[in-house]
């Protein structure tokens, strides 16, 4: 991660996102406003967990929440969803396992974590001290591996959901990922879920063609709550050396480049399927936060803007509450609540 937050940092395109670039949302004068009597709720209800308010920082993007505890107050989160979690402790890829393109990051990590019983003893002590929600990302090679990592993880007190990683090559299926394999996702999310002490949320893929379908086959499965979306497949070249720029080949792109795909996907997610939505996808600001609860989401999480501004899920609290306050709406009220002026053109380019 130090890697990571040294390279964004140094970097003006993304670093100049979210903080002083994007556009935050118009805060009106208190003292001129009426609407400062009026005290919005901003907290949710997903899976009969209620959070203090929607905002979540995303797997493999923050940790274990501990590391960010100096730079930030964790109990004004609305949760946490910590590094994705196997049975057993992985080492990763070797590096270089980051590489920064336009608006985004490619990340090939793979993975490394404690592992499950590591977890329990050394992380989640720290974690439900804390007011903020704990979220713990699973995931595994096999549907066995799931399995087994659930029944460990489950004598966890503190954990408040699960979040199933179904962007995992199956060792046994040739490599076909889980969450491009409508056969696959359905038989990883039932044995999950039969396995389950919390409620399962399932993570999909971005890399299908159609994320309604993978939605309603993991709500079919026996999902709880979908988070969506993963990162998109990508890839960089270094033309001096002729050499991926990451040694993985192929990476996971995130960042404010997938904004806008992320949020069609959520959008045709939250059509598709009657269990609760977690945006994300480059979000780095209030109104970014905005466009995806506007867009079906009862939640959002914060992810690589983590690295580069790590103050922003907290602007974004604070922002969605200006919002509200400013247009004397609850937050429960904005979700999904996009209006459509007229019958939209249902062409790419039309
Ligand atoms: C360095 C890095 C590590 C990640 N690790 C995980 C992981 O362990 N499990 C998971 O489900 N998603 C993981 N993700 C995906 C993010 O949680 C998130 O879905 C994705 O980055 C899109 O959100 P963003 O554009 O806000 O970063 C990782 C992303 C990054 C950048």
């Amino acid at each position: 991660m130090d890697n990571v937050t040294r390279l964004l940092k140094n970097s003006p395109s993304l670093s100049s996102r979210g903080t002083q670039g994007a556009p935050e949302l118009v805060r009106e004068d208190p003292a001129k406003s009426a609407d400062e009597a009026f005290s919005p709720c901003i907290d949710t209800t997903i899976t009969g967990v209620h959070f203090q308010n929607p905002v979540l920082t995303a797997s493999g993007t923050f940790g274990y929440g501990q590391e960010f505890a100096r730079l930030m107050d964790l109990n004004r989160l609305g949760g946490i969803v910590v590094k994705g979690i196997s049975a057993e402790p992985m080492p990763g890829n070797p590096p270089p396992r980051i590489y920064e393109t336009e608006a985004g990051m490619l990340n090939a990590i793979g993975l490394q974590n404690v592992g499950a019983k590591k977890f329990l003893e050394e992380k989640l002590p720290f974690l439900r001290a804390l007011r903020a929600r704990c979220v713990v990302n699973v995931f595994g090679y096999q549907t066995e591996d799931y399995v087994r990592c659930i029944e460990i993880l489950n004598a966890g007190e503190g954990i408040d959901a699960y979040e199933l990683n179904i962007s995992c090559p199956n060792t046994r299926c040739g490599g076909m990922v889980y969450g491009s394999d409508p056969r696959l996702t359905a038989e990883v999310v039932a044995a999950s879920k039969r396995a389950s002490r919390f409620p399962l949320w399932v993570k999909l893929s971005p890399n299908v063609t159609d994320i309604a379908e993978f939605a309603r086959v993991a709500e079919g499965a026996g999902a709880d709550a979908l988070t969506l979306v993963n990162t998109f497949v990508g890839m960089a070249i270094d033309v001096e050396t002729r050499t991926p720029r990451v040694s993985n080949v192929t990476a996971g792109l995130s960042g404010p480049a997938i904004k806008p795909l992320a949020l069609r996907m959520v959008y045709q997610a939250a059509g598709a399927v009657q269990i609760p939505i977690v945006g994300i996808g480059g979000i780095a600001s209030a109104e970014d936060a905005l466009e995806f609860i506007l867009a079906g989401a009862r939640a959002v999480q914060v992810g690589t803007a983590n690295f580069y501004a790590p103050e922003t899920a907290l602007r974004i609290v604070d922002g969605l509450y200006d919002y509200c306050q400013r247009h004397r709406v609850h937050l429960s009220e904005l979700v999904g609540s996009m209006r459509i002026p007229q019958s939209p053109v249902d062409t790419v380019n039309g």
